[in-house]
Parts: C-alpha cells; structure tokens; sequence
C-alpha cells in the first residue's frame, strides 16, 4: 500500500525499542509464573502481537474493548465506557496492560482502576506511545516506547476513522490529511 505520510517513527526503531521493551518486562517478570498481558482493543493489536512475541517468560493474552470518549451527551468528556472484558480472572495473577498511546491518559486511569479492584499479584502498564503534554490523568507508563509531541499519530495499530492502522511505520497525520 502506498503511502507518503510524514514518518515520525521508523518500523525499525519500533523493532527496536518494542525488543528492548520485551526484554525490561521479562526480566521483571522473571519469577512471575504465567504473566497476563492485557491488550486494549483496537490500537494496541499490532504492538500486542509483535511485543508478546519476543517474551521470553510463559504469558497470557486477554482483550479489553473501552470507547475512550464520551460519545452521548450526557458523558463527561474524558469518560470512559467498558465495551469488552477479559474473558478469564486476573485475581492472584501479574498483568501488565498493553496500549499503543496514552493522550489524555483517562483509558488507562480507567482500565487501572477497573483491574486493580480484581486483586491482581501486580498491576503495571505497557504503551508503545506517550504525548506527555496531554496527559492530564495521574498514570504511570511502567514500559514506555516512545515519547511523542502533540500530533496525530497513525500506523502500526493506530487509526484515523479506521484508516492506516496497517502502515509499518509510525506517521504522521497533517490536519489537511483528515
Ligand atoms: C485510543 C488509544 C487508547 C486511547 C488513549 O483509543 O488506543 O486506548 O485512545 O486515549 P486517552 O489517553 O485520551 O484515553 P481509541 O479510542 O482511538 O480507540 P481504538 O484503539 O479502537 O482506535
């Protein structure tokens, strides 16, 4: 698929980090049994495969489906809505939740609260992108990719309306582009 969008992360660098980011979790999780990473449907799919691949440790994969805006109008903007749950219990066990990018940071403040009142052993979390000048919730990126200035960001998970979630890369999206 052709595509002259403004690369602002190469497919190789996401190689990269998202190995280097593999090995930080396996060796934090190296006496952790089974670990259950938790993938926040839909952006985090791509990341989710590719990281979940190079653990090393015995791990879990589960879903989580959220809309991360309010979208009727008695919603608080930044609300958040659970779509899907994790079809198996996460008590007693250590999850690590996936996201391709916190922007506000109200989907993982969110997710956080949600899990964490289960009892899981530990509870960290795992994005590939984070725009610090967003964020506005009070959340901790355990294992962090990349961080990222304030612009719209498709590619490798990431969508605009759906579209360009596909492109190896990381790109950037002009405003005259959506
Ligand atoms: C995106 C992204 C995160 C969330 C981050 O999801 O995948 O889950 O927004 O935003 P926040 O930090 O402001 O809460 P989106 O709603 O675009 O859905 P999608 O993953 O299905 O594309």
């Amino acid at each position: 698929m052709g595509n002259d969008l403004p690369v602002l992360i190469s497919a190789a660098a996401i190689d990269r980090r998202v190995t280097e980011l593999a090995e930080a979790i396996d060796e934090d999780h190296a006496d952790a049994g089974t670990l259950v990473l938790v993938g926040v449907l839909k952006g985090s799919f791509i990341f989710l495969a590719d990281l979940a691949r190079r653990l090393r440790i015995p791990h879990r994969v589960e879903f989580i489906a959220v809309s991360s805006y309010g979208s009727l109008e008695s919603e608080q903007p930044g609300a958040v809505r659970l779509l899907m749950d994790v079809r198996h219990p996460i008590a007693g066990q250590h999850v690590v939740v996936v996201e391709d990018i916190v922007d506000t940071g109200s989907t993982l403040d969110y997710l956080l609260r949600l899990l964490a009142a289960r009892n899981p052993s530990s509870l960290k979390t795992c994005s590939l992108l984070h725009k610090p000048e967003r964020t506005k919730a009070d959340v901790t990126i355990d294992y962090l990719g990349f961080t990222i200035p304030d612009v719209w960001v498709v590619g490798y998970g990431l969508d605009f309306a759906e579209r360009h979630r596909t492109l190896p890369d990381i790109c950037e999206l002009p405003p005259d582009r959506r």
